[in-house]
């Protein structure tokens, strides 16, 4: 296929104006064949239907090419028109005033924390059960994690802990909405405003969902979501929105993208780069651009945000009406008129006294029935990176009674997504026949 060049639009970096040899042209176009590629790993062939396949790509591959006849190429494949409609329509869904696409939830807390003015010393309150991503940049930089035990009912923040943890030197308050549950936000932000503490919501599983009439995500100082591919919508792989509703979103644009300013002529050059404001000094900003690829990828799947949470409400609502009959199986709290989760896992717990075993030995009975349950949120002082940095893990761990015992004893998550209806009722008879032959001894 001869290659067919084509102006790429501009970018304000390459602005370089009208000219026979403009600098926009520089950089190698998507071809027709590279789309094919993409349809090959997006669509790959069905186990048994290869031969099918074969002949459709053959078509399709076709298509393509005439396609690519009367068409030009994407110009702008970064940070550019596809961008700001996913950060409009996500500001829009959030009710929040800023909202900037960034690499992954994790570069969302990186830059929050950096508009927090965290510095080395400075100490962050975070749940004990959570993502280690939920206290990288934290560690990353030296400040202080100090973790805070979980609520039993939801396994997230206990406020009641986060409140006798507090110390002249916590800067950042972290709740986590764990699988999409919301943690109690009210008196969170209470402290916060008493202590003058930025909350910074980890909302990878929240984005969606609502806690007493405001969207997870936007009710702290900032929250960070996640489009990552395990998640209820991906951004085709990676992603993240970070939201605000504090003047700190005018600099968004500036803080994922180097602190490069736009608006700011500079004689002989196109743009100043400037250190952005934070709560405490200027900071230098990283760079976690994003692609107008996986824009579209996340725009498509907010269109059917809404229809991924029902379903997975439909089948957290069938289970909870199986798993209440039986005594010993702890279902999750599910939605009210208040609470609106985004049923991103299903929270199993049991009572061991009643089963007569822990979750250790119910889990292995699962996985045997074929059952997947995610052994993913283990408490974060059981992990050998705070051992390392010199935390002592096991005074941590007695600081966190409940989450020590619901890891040890109590809880797993199961996977919820649009079960068949058969899935539905095997995961259902396969977790009460584990508990059956729990209580029985076997
Ligand atoms: C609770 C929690 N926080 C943060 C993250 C990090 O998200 P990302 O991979 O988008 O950085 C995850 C990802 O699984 C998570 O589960």
């Amino acid at each position: 296929m001869a290659k067919k060049k084509k102006k790429a639009a501009v970018d304000f970096r390459y602005d370089t104006g009208a000219a026979k040899i403009p600098w926009a042209a520089v950089g190698e176009p998507v071809l027709e064949e590279d789309v094919v590629e993409l349809v090959k790993f997006l669509l790959p062939p069905l186990d048994g239907k290869k031969q099918a396949y074969a002949a459709q790509l053959k078509r399709a591959t076709s298509e393509i090419t005439k396609l690519r006849a009367c068409s030009g190429t994407a110009g702008k494949l970064s940070l550019s028109k596809k961008v700001e409609e996913l950060e409009k329509e996500a500001a829009k869904i959030l009710r929040a005033k800023y909202a900037l696409f960034v690499t992954n939830a994790t570069a969302g807390f990186e830059i929050a924390h950096k508009f927090a003015g965290l510095k080395p010393g400075d100490e962050v309150i975070a749940p004990a059960i959570t993502f280690i991503a939920s206290i990288t940049y934290p560690l990353s930089i030296g400040a202080k994690v100090v973790l805070a035990d979980v609520d039993p009912r939801t396994i997230n923040i206990d406020p009641e802990d986060v409140a006798r943890k507090i110390t002249p030197r916590t800067k950042v308050i972290f709740p986590v909405h764990v699988g999409g549950y919301p943690a109690d936000m009210d008196p969170i932000m209470r402290l916060a405003r008493k202590h003058n503490i930025t909350v910074i919501e980890d909302a990878a599983h929240a984005f969606g969902g609502s806690y007493k009439g405001k969207m997870m995500g936007a009710i702290g100082h900032f929250g960070s979501f996640s489009f990552h591919e395990v998640k209820n919508i991906t951004a085709l792989g990676e992603g993240g929105i970070l939201a605000t509703n504090t003047p700190f979103g005018k600099d968004f644009a500036k803080s994922r993208f180097l602190g490069i300013d736009m608006g700011k002529q500079v004689k002989n050059w196109l743009y100043d780069v400037v250190a952005l404001k934070s709560k405490g000094d200027c900071f230098a900003p990283p760079n976690h651009s994003t692609t107008e690829i996986q824009a579209i990828g996340l725009l498509q799947q907010i269109g059917r945000l809404k229809g991924i949470i029902a379903s997975r409400k439909k089948a957290a609502t069938y289970l909870n009406s199986r798993f209440s009959k039986v005594p010993g199986i702890i279902p999750p709290p599910l939605g009210t008129a208040e609470i609106k989760p985004t049923y991103h896992l299903y929270l199993l717990q049991i009572d061991p006294e009643i089963v007569g075993g822990d979750v250790q030995t119910l889990k292995k009975k699962l996985s045997a029935k074929g059952v997947v349950n995610i052994p993913h949120y283990a408490p974060l002082y059981k992990f050998s990176i705070l051992r390392q940095l010199g935390y002592d893990t096991k005074a941590i761990e007695k600081t966190c009674p409940v989450a020590e015992r619901m890891f040890q004893k109590t809880f797993t998550h199961l996977p919820l997504y649009d079960f068949t209806s058969e899935q539905l009722k095997y995961l259902a008879d396969a977790v009460i026949e584990s508990v059956n032959e729990m209580k029985a001894g076997r």
